[in-house]
């Protein structure tokens, strides 16, 4: 089965990315297939409802990928006390046919303790994009993000703590994934 990873964050070297970056792997220790989209790496142009068949490169390639998946992460910095610009924009681009029926997990990077109010805004546009709001959701916060300010996920030393964080809502995600999206008998 294949999961769709938006990485929200407009930064070279930024924690929701390194985080993201570290599910994925996690995620084809656990035998999915996943696909990082880095909303820093691939740019894309601001939404416009005039332009709604845009053929723009970028633009095409989230909307393949997300329609593969059988099911998708959103990770996001907290901005304000809400989502980043360049991952509403991207959300934007995308409709229900991309998510209906798929379970979605909401990741997010704080400066703060916990980025509770990023979470929120993410799992109601998801609701709106039909897509399934996991049950759970993930959050670095404060000194949690110092393990993923580096650049190779190879050398994230994830504290014991935020780790068993980390794998246990993977797991039960993954194990709804494969409870909903399983092929019919
Ligand atoms: C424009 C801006 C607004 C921010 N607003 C908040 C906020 O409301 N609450 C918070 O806890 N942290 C806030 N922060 C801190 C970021 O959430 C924090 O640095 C986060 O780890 C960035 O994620 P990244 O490493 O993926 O870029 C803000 C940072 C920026 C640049």
């Amino acid at each position: 089965m294949k999961i769709a990873i938006i990485a929200g964050s407009n930064r070279k070297n930024a924690t929701s990315t390194h985080l993201s970056a570290y599910l994925a792997r996690q995620i084809e220790r656990n035998r999915f297939q996943a696909t990082l989209f880095d909303l820093h790496e691939k740019q894309l142009p601001f939404f416009s409802p005039d332009e709604y068949g845009t053929t723009h490169p970028q633009v095409v390639a989230l909307k393949q990928t997300v329609l593969d998946a059988d099911a998708v992460i959103l990770a996001t910095p907290e901005y304000h006390g809400s989502i980043s610009g360049v991952l509403k924009n991207a959300l934007d681009f995308l409709s229900q046919e991309h998510f209906e029926g798929k379970p979605v997990l909401s990741v997010s990077s704080a400066g703060g303790a916990v980025g509770v109010s990023s979470l929120q805004q993410l799992q109601a546009i998801v609701r709106n994009l039909h897509g399934i709001n996991a049950p759970e959701w993930l959050s670095i916060g404060g000194a949690q993000r110092r393990w993923f300010e580096t650049a190779t996920p190879d050398e994230y030393e994830v504290g014991h703590e935020i780790g068993d964080r980390i794998h246990r809502v993977l797991d039960h995600f993954l194990a709804l994934t494969a409870q909903i999206r399983k092929p019919k008998a």
